[in-house]
């Protein structure tokens, strides 16, 4: 049996797995990200590959990256939370080790997954968000992965949603990825936290811990507490109008919804689904599409790395 393996880089951890081409998991290696200079990131990803590439054979590696990747998939342009600028990933890692190498968008890679393996298996057309630190985006349209002409696209995370609004860490103002991301929740919850009344218990969790952050918010929205599920239900307002912009691009079939704020599950979706409603081109006449969260939860971006690697690879 020949195996792909998956790497995928994040702010706060770089995760590896061996992967099977049915997308099963033979084994995987999880460790923080280097906070120190770049090429600590380099250093990592190569041992991790050497690692899970011990005593098997091994097609080619997929590595998932948090910005915007060219259409050689070789180099990352930029990327917004990340000190990357034309950061030539793909040479850095090929020469040091055995196995071709492809470099992928984070997002991609995990709709990939879904697509292939997850939510998403049963449909032509999904598009999926990925509401983490950032908003990633993945479109497959017809069963394709759609990358653009130069790589780039389908960073729907920087949907201008609001003219002239937040500044983004894309160098623009007024992306989703401000509204819409873990970090506009952490921002949300702090608002509220400052205007006392509902934001009551999140003030006081902060006072006690110095400062509010995903895990707290995280575990205040699951015991119901009004102020976090407010915060969310407003990020869901957010990305259910741009979901039904969204509609009007590209039709999918299915939205699935990833990252780790989509662990909160219906308590995210029904104000998605209420706000796309509202807002959506052709209400009551253009066919409604599914809204669900991601199945491959963590994994997703290792498996659809490797996935789609093997892909890249067989066919040169
Ligand atoms: C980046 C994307 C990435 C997303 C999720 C965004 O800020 O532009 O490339 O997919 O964050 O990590
Ligand atoms: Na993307
Ligand atoms: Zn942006």
């Amino acid at each position: 049996l020949v195996h792909a393996i998956g790497i995928d880089i994040g702010g706060t951890k770089i995760a590896g797995a061996l992967v099977s081409e049915t997308g099963e998991i033979i084994a995987e290696d999880r460790q923080p990200t280097p906070a120190g200079e770049r090429g600590q990131i380099v250093d990592l990803v190569v041992a991790m590959i050497d690692r899970l590439a011990t005593g098997h054979e091994v097609t080619a590696a997929g590595v998932a990256a948090a910005g915007f990747v060219d259409a050689a998939q070789s180099t990352v342009y930029y990327a917004p939370n990340i000190s990357w600028r034309n950061e030539p990933l793909q040479r850095l890692i090929s020469e040091r080790v055995s196995m071709p190498i492809t470099i992928d968008n984070d997002a991609n890679a995990a709709g990939w997954a879904e697509y292939r393996f997850g939510a998403g298996r049963a449909v032509t057309d999904m598009t999926m968000l990925t509401i983490g630190t950032g908003v990633g985006g993945a479109i497959v349209t017809q069963g394709h992965l759609f990358r653009g002409g130069f790589g780039a696209g389908a960073e729907l995370g920087h949907l201008r949603v609001v003219p002239d609004g937040l500044a983004c860490g894309c160098g623009a103002r007024g992306c989703i990825e401000q509204y819409g991301s873990g970090r506009a929740l952490l921002r949300m919850a702090n608002a509220l936290a400052d205007a006392g009344g509902i934001g009551l218990a999140l003030a006081e969790a902060r006072a006690a811990n110095g400062e509010l952050n995903g895990t707290i918010v995280g575990e205040f929205i699951a015991a119901g507490d009004p102020g976090a599920v407010h915060a969310l239900q407003e990020l869901g307002r957010w990305l259910g109008q741009a979901c039904a912009s969204l509609s009007a691009v590209l039709d999918p079939q299915l939205f699935v919804f990833g990252g780790g704020v989509a662990v909160a599950g219906d308590l995210l979706l029904d104000p998605i689904r209420e706000a796309y409603l509202q807002h959506l081109p052709a209400r009551g006449y253009h066919p409604e599409p599914g809204f669900v969260i991601a199945e491959l939860e963590n994994d997703a971006g290792v498996v659809g790395a490797a996935d789609l690697a093997r892909i890249h690879a067989t066919a040169h």
